[in-house]
């Protein structure tokens, strides 16, 4: 078989930089600077949406409150983001002393709702971290405050963003599959990032809802966004059978192990210094634990799932989650009445270097760094044609395939630049995308297919976003 390559772009962030073209580093003038507060200075609080967003938009951007239960880690965030600002335990007090433009909301994920619902209340606008929420109920209720209040909630879906996800959302724009007929999307988490999940609150789904919404839904909001219509019914399997209660020895903790010269996932967290800071140094005020046992009975998510997801236009979707891949990796594939596009990420084999896979978890938990220029690859092939195409898409491979900054321009430095394939995303899709997790977890629980149109006021239609 003869092999076409194209190299559709030379520009670092191939396909996705001209649509977010802004001019970095220009202050808007004569604009006064946007009051920012923020709830739940962990991790993505203080790094993502804290120090980052201090280091790049300060000239446009200036935090007034920090919010947190735990005191140590807001002393910390203040240091570890060099802000100066007050910081709060109590969330209204915070909103209505500092009057924020805007709250950017970084807590677990059940507490979203909360802090999304009372910050609109108060008169701010809102920008949430992924998933926008835990359960059908807290969503319906979010929806409510949103329409109530005449606020705005974007969720930040940085996936889409991404390079390469944004040059397959290009490609499928030009419909060169003709109608897609379904999708096959399998996503591999390795056995370095996907445990860190089991280690801490996500391993508990009243805290997560499990990794079907709490990561699942970065995957099912690219797949909404991928096929252009909304889910209409769902069916899933789960189960968990490797980390939890399926291992013969456990620990309190890595620290407090005796079992760390047999077992493959032991942690030493002294070693990482950002780590013991923001948690071990605060343990004291909440008793969370960061580096625990992911044998521990308590854990009560699936770490392995499949799931079947209907859409509006009548395409029909295959996708799966794993946990404890020796890889980190996805595939994805259109099925289209002419033809197929498919691409990947990260599968050892497709890659002439060897990948070290603990390596690949630290870069990727590592918002600041971007360097590790590569190419991507998207395959198309038309039914009968005995050729296929290759697209190349070079790509970034800081934070999320680069994706974290353009996000980020468009809601700091300029709100209205251009938007054709519709990245921003608010409540409505922010709903659908863990509505699907939701309903996948009410399937595996109650044996049936579940419908989305059973969980919420949101009426599925052929078209997104009608
Ligand atoms: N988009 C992405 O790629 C991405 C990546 C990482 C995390 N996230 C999201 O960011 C959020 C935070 O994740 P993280 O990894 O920083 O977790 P984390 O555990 O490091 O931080 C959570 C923080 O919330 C605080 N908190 C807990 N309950 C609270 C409550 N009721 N009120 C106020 N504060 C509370 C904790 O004290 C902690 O400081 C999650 O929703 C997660 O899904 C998104």
């Amino acid at each position: 078989m003869k092999r076409r390559d194209f190299l559709t772009t030379t520009a670092k962030v191939a396909a996705g930089a001209a649509l977010f073209s802004s001019p970095l580093g220009a202050a808007i003038p004569n604009k006064s600077k946007k009051r920012i507060a923020l709830v739940g200075t962990g991790i993505r609080g203080t790094g993502f949406w804290g120090k980052r967003i201090v280091d790049n938009y300060s000239d446009i951007v200036e935090f007034v409150g920090l919010c947190d239960i735990n005191p140590g880690r807001l002393e910390f965030a203040k240091r570890q983001m060099k802000v100066n600002c007050p910081v709060f335990t109590d969330f209204d007090k915070m909103v209505i002393q500092t009057r924020p433009d805007m709250v950017i909301v970084t807590t677990v994920d059940a507490t979203h709702d909360e802090y999304i619902i009372r910050a609109m209340e108060l008169g701010s606008d809102v920008l949430t971290e992924k998933p926008m929420t835990t359960d059908e109920v807290k969503c319906q209720a979010i929806l409510d405050a949103e329409k109530r209040t005449g606020k705005k909630c974007i969720v930040g879906f940085n996936y889409r963003y991404g390079t390469l996800f944004t040059a397959i959302k290009e490609q499928l724009a030009k419909k060169p599959i003709g109608d897609i007929t379904s999708v096959d999307f399998h996503w591999y988490l390795n056995v370095y990032h996907g445990a860190d999940y089991f280690r801490r609150w996500h391993g508990e789904r009243d805290k997560s809802g499990t990794l079907l919404v709490h990561k699942a839904t970065h995957h099912f909001d690219l797949l909404n966004w991928f096929i252009d219509s909304d889910p209409v019914e769902i069916m899933a399997y789960g189960d968990l059978e490797h980390y939890g209660r399926n291992n013969p020895f456990r620990g309190v903790n890595c620290r407090n192990c005796a079992y760390t010269d047999k077992c493959n996932y032991y942690w030493d967290i002294g070693k990482d210094q950002l780590a013991v800071d923001l948690y071990v140094k605060n343990e004291k005020y909440d008793g969370y634990i960061r580096d625990n046992c992911l044998w521990r009975e308590e854990i009560d998510i699936y770490d392995k799932m499949s799931v079947q997801i209907k859409y509006a236009n009548n395409v029909i979707v295959n996708y799966s989650l794993t946990t404890y891949s020796p890889y980190e990796g996805w595939r994805i594939a259109f099925n289209g009445k002419e033809g197929r596009l498919e691409s990947w990420e990260d599968i050892p084999w497709r890659r002439e270097e060897k990948i070290n896979q603990a390596r690949l978890h630290a870069t990727e938990m590592n918002q600041e760094n971007g360097g590790d220029t590569r190419y991507d690859e998207i395959f198309l092939m038309k039914n009968f044609d005995r050729d296929y195409q290759m697209i190349k898409v070079e790509a970034s491979k800081g934070g999320h395939g680069g994706g974290d900054q353009r996000l980020q321009d468009k809601i700091f430095r300029d709100p209205n630049m251009p938007d054709p394939y519709k990245h921003s995303a608010g409540t409505r899709d922010g709903a659908m995308a863990c509505l699907i997790g939701i309903a996948a977890r009410k399937s595996i629980e109650e044996h049936r297919p579940v419908k989305i149109e059973e969980l919420t006021t949101i009426q599925p239609h052929p078209t997104r976003g009608v």
